[in-house]
């Protein structure tokens, strides 16, 4: 049948129109209106673009930071309270806290700003503004250079533009690459260095349901845990100093008593930090089918150790709760991922896509010059990509999962400064203060019994799985001196290394003389580094990252095709560790046949799932007795129940967590902390059924301040709406 042309795009608008309204897309913040306002408004915002994101008047992005290295905060009151999550402030809480004040176990609250713990390190960085730059990067970049004549000449542009601005401009300025290359923004920030805790939740309510409930719906996690930002007298950022001032924000997020009812309109605001969503389907399998399975099987060894040695020791429970936390985290993530690619047949659905792909290329003159040979390109360059990646994922989640191993790769510096005619005292010097301060951090969480019993598996996973071509030298004595006994080798090392000694470490830092390399040089387990690290520099590093480059560049003009090949779609970026807005609402999904979830919890949850035995699951007094007089104050919810989290329909990814969840009228309603399992895929590939973000309800937060912790005068200093 001949379907006349117009008739046939109008049809298509009709449908396009029709279509209803999916959840993907984390959204650059300035483009905002032009993107998505309508359709933001057509699902029941109230509010406009300009108050998301502006640069002329205090908008929401004023009251968002970048907490940490990884998570996202908001501030919620006008001297500068922070909200984030409590795996978000774990690390801070953990370093305040030992046997006798036990902060992770029993939680913390300050009860005045004099009490307010201070952390070193600890960072909340604001974005000021964003700016297109693209035309000015790609000043002088032409078809005819090769790869590295263009990276190079946008470099050199880019570190000119940042020179320029910063010269006169308080903030600093860097430039992020967008669409895979295409784009490229300036992003202008400032960061604020005197960062305090005010308080977190005992453990069994910040992290309620631990590792086990982790990624998962129905979720009962009170996830919070709140800082303050402190500023110079003038104002400004400045170094933690007792004589430091809590900040005055341009904006503060008000709360809101309401709550959120099925299908209302939720809006998040945060830092995603990676997707990949425009990969191929070579890329797709390799990561969910070759590199995760391999990966979740090391991560599950070390945790079945970790838990092994803290099941009846607190001390060690404590030292290596970080630790535990961050390896289950990503091994549950990797499992889902993997298998939710599969259930959504993705592998198949991009081979489709691809196949379609070639066809538009080989349907004119122009798309055949210009992008001709993109899949074909990809195919070749992951098939020779697979075993270099296999073993650098072993680099990685193997040889990096060996403590005291990966300890010791932080003496190469100084080993190299040492082994000099001349060497260098000052710069010597200040290495081996750097390594003292390393030595300290290092040994402050460290358990030998687990780390020899890790290295041992380690060793003998990687002397399994890895291709003889990239092992070092000293399996040859693994295998013959030691007849492949990797416990026996272990322990061998161990015995005769000062790595696993802190003491003889710590002499031999407080004496150093640049003879001394020799002593680390013949160290047992510096040797493995040593090798290792050999083997990654004469094997892997080189080839990845040519692979990489030629990889990286046929991404860039599959993107620009696939957008030229799409003119009506709407592109969403990838996730960079950018500022970004994703829109949804809230709705629950079924995540198999004949399942339903509901998208709330509730308090009766926790009570369903509380278990004294398991320490996931314990419940504490005072909640309890909170529960059983149906004490919940102004928290509750219209229905008389106490909502704890609920899912919406964000396109949420790591670095989300602590996000705030905003509704119609810009009310904060919740605090994005996790994705639902089931739709853990949604960093490559996402699905609109079950791709759901989770958070806590803000109601449950407040609950927990004023009514459970005795905090009250917390929410005092906060906006709440009624
Ligand atoms: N899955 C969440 C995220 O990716 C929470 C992680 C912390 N909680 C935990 N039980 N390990 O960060
Ligand atoms: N918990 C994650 C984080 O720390 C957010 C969950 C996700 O990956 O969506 O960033």
């Amino acid at each position: 049948m001949k379907l006349n042309k117009s008739i046939f795009a109008l049809a298509l608008l009709i449908i396009s129109r029709l279509t209803v309204f999916a959840g993907e897309g984390m959204w650059i913040p300035m483009l905002l209106q032009e993107l998505n306002e309508k359709e933001m408004q057509e699902m029941g915002f109230k509010l406009s673009a300009e108050d998301v994101y502006s640069i002329n008047n205090s908008s929401m992005k004023d009251a968002i930071l970048l907490f940490g290295r990884g998570c996202t905060a908001e501030i919620i009151s006008k001297e500068g309270l922070l909200l984030t999550n409590h795996h978000c402030g774990f690390g801070s809480i953990q370093k305040h806290s030992s046997i006798e004040h036990d902060y992770l176990t029993d939680g913390f609250w300050a009860m005045n700003k004099k009490e307010e713990l201070p952390n070193p390190g600890l960072t909340a960085t604001l974005m000021i503004e964003m700016r297109d730059v693209t035309s000015e990067i790609f000043n002088g970049v032409n078809d005819k250079m090769t790869e590295a004549e263009r990276n190079t000449m946008i470099k050199d542009n880019a570190n000119a533009l940042i020179l320029g601005f910063e010269k006169d401009s308080p903030y600093k300025a860097k430039i992020m690459p967008f669409y895979e290359g295409n784009q490229y923004y300036m992003i202008i920030t400032e960061t604020f260095k005197d960062i305090r805790l005010v308080g977190a939740p005992p453990s069994n309510i910040g992290k309620f349901g631990g590792d086990t409930d982790n990624w998962m719906w129905p979720r009962h996690t009170g996830d919070f845990s709140l800082f303050r930002i402190y500023v110079g007298k003038d104002g400004k950022p400045a170094e933690y100093s007792e004589d430091n001032i809590p900040y005055t924000p341009k904006y503060h997020f008000p709360i809101s008593l309401k709550g959120a009812k099925k299908d209302d309109f939720t809006l998040v605001f945060g830092y995603p930090a990676r997707t990949e969503e425009y990969l191929p389907s070579f890329a797709v399998e390799l990561i969910t089918e070759i590199g995760n399975p391999q990966k979740i099987k090391l991560r599950e060894t070390r945790l079945d150790i970790f838990t092994k040695y803290s099941d009846n020791n607190p001390e060690v429970r404590i030292k290596y709760a970080t630790k535990h936390a961050r390896v289950a985290n990503y091994w549950k993530k990797m499992i889902g991922e993997s298998a939710g690619i599969k259930r959504m047949s993705a592998i198949e659905k991009k081979k489709d896509y691809e196949k379609k792909f070639e066809k538009w290329v080989n349907s004119s003159d122009y798309t055949k010059n210009e992008f001709g040979g993109i899949i074909s390109g990809f195919e070749n360059y992951y098939s020779q990509l697979e075993p270099l990646s296999l073993a650098l994922d072993y680099f990685s989640e193997d040889v990096m999962a060996m403590e005291v191993i990966k300890y010791s790769f932080g003496f190469r510096k100084l080993i190299e400064l040492s082994n000099v005619k001349k060497p260098d005292e000052e710069l010597i010097n200040r290495e081996v203060e750097k390594l003292k301060r390393a030595t300290a951090t290092f040994f402050k969480d460290y358990y030998k019994p687990i780390d020899k019993e890790v290295t041992a598996k380690m060793l003998m996973y990687y002397d399994e799985n890895i291709d003889d071509l990239y092992k070092p030298e000293f399996y040859k004595e693994i295998n013959k001196k030691y007849k492949g006994n990797y416990v026996d080798y272990a322990n061998h090392i161990f015995e005769k290394s000062i790595f696993d000694d802190q003491n003889e470490i710590e002499e031999l830092l407080n004496n150093y003389k640049p003879r001394d390399y020799k002593k680390l040089v013949k160290d047992p387990v510096y040797k493995i580094s040593n090798e290792y690290y050999d083997i990654y520099l004469s094997k892997l590093k080189t080839p990845i990252a040519n692979l990489y480059t030629k990889i990286d560049s046929l991404q860039r003009k599959y993107m620009k095709a696939q957008m030229e090949m799409e003119p009506g779609k709407r592109f969403y970026p990838n996730a960079n560790f950018s500022l970004r807005v994703s829109y949804g609402k809230v709705e629950g999904y079924s995540p198999k046949d004949a399942v339903y979830y509901k998208p709330f919890t509730t308090l009766e949850g926790i009570m369903q799932k509380e278990n004294p035995d398991i320490y996931d699951y314990v419940v504490e007094d005072r909640l309890k007795e909170l529960y059983n007089n149906k004490d919940y104050g102004k928290y509750a919810d219209k229905d008389g129940s106490l909502h704890v989290a609920f899912v919406a329909s964000n396109h949420t990814s790591g670095g989300n967590s602590g996000s705030p969840v905003i509704d119609a009228n810009g009310n904060l309603i919740g605090l994005n902390f996790d994705r639902c399992w089931e739709g853990t895929m949604s960093d490559i590939a996402y699905d609109p059924n079950v791709c759901r973000n989770i958070s806590m309800d803000i109601r449950y937060f407040l609950f927990i301040v004023d009514k459970f912790a005795g905090a009250g005068y917390l929410v005092d200093e906060m906006d709440l709406v009624e």
